[in-house]
């Protein structure tokens, strides 16, 4: 694993909106794997600029979404389908069609579940998936657990992931109890992997992920396996590791 050390937040993003535009340049039919919550936020406000400025283009660029909550619509503004339309499908060329995120409205969960896998794979594979650190170490809403899921699964999120999303919420039971989400196996075998992480308080969890043993209770620690996986952090984020 690579570890790139940012000054702060504006600077991750700078970083990896430029990694991202590179990377379609070379390959502009890119399957990208995207995320959300407030760090990936900057990297997509700065690939819109990069975008109106002509200095990338999605014309043909495919993404696929690590997940979304289990009950809402693309049109609830907690969705993460709505969180993505307003910062970055919206802001850029990308083809509506070329967009792809779980139904939050599908009830039927095996169902929902095989498709997107299968959807990844008749993609052809994730080339560069991006990824946010949750505070007890999940990565999309892959929670700690005795095993690493493989496969997209519904998910009962934890008191803590549930804690943490409540800012987004006006109201803590309006937070939805399940999401949809992509397994462990579908994110490893992304070609490349970049992981945003900002701030103080994510220190603790950086360095058990990165410094620890590889094991389900951190699920972030499996990316110490994968053969090109990057760090972007900034120094705070960064300041318990030696
Ligand atoms: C949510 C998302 C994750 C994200 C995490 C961290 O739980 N499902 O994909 O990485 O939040 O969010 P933030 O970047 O806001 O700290």
């Amino acid at each position: 694993m690579r570890i790139i050390r940012a000054e702060d937040y504006e600077d991750i993003s700078r970083i990896a909106a430029e990694r991202i535009a590179n990377f379609i340049a070379k390959k502009p039919d890119a399957v990208l794997g995207l995320a959300t919550g407030s760090s990936p936020l900057g990297t997509y406000r700065r690939l819109s600029l990069l975008y109106s400025e002509g200095r990338v283009s999605f014309k043909e660029v495919r993404t696929v979404n690590l997940d979304e909550y289990v009950g809402l619509s693309a049109e609830n503004e907690q969705s993460y389908a709505f969180f993505m339309k307003e910062n970055l499908f919206d802001r850029v060329d990308l083809a509506p069609e070329n967009t792809h995120i779980p139904d939050g409205l599908e009830e039927n969960e095996e169902q929902e579940c095989e498709e997107y896998d299968r959807l990844i794979k008749e993609l052809g594979g994730i080339d560069l998936q991006l990824l946010g650190l949750g505070p007890n170490g999940h990565i999309a809403f892959n929670e700690p657990g005795d095993s690493f899921p493989l496969g997209t699964h519904k998910v009962r999120l934890s008191p803590a992931t549930i804690r943490a999303n409540s800012r987004f919420f006006e109201r803590e039971e309006d937070i939805p109890r399940f999401a949809y989400t992509m397994g462990i196996r579908d994110i490893l075998q992304a070609k490349q992997v970049i992981m945003l992480v900002s701030g103080a308080a994510k220190a603790e969890i950086v360095k058990e992920a990165f410094t620890g043993p590889v094991t389900p209770k951190v699920p972030a620690s499996i990316l110490q396996f994968h053969s090109d996986f990057t760090l972007i952090a900034d120094t705070e984020a960064l300041s318990l590791l030696s």
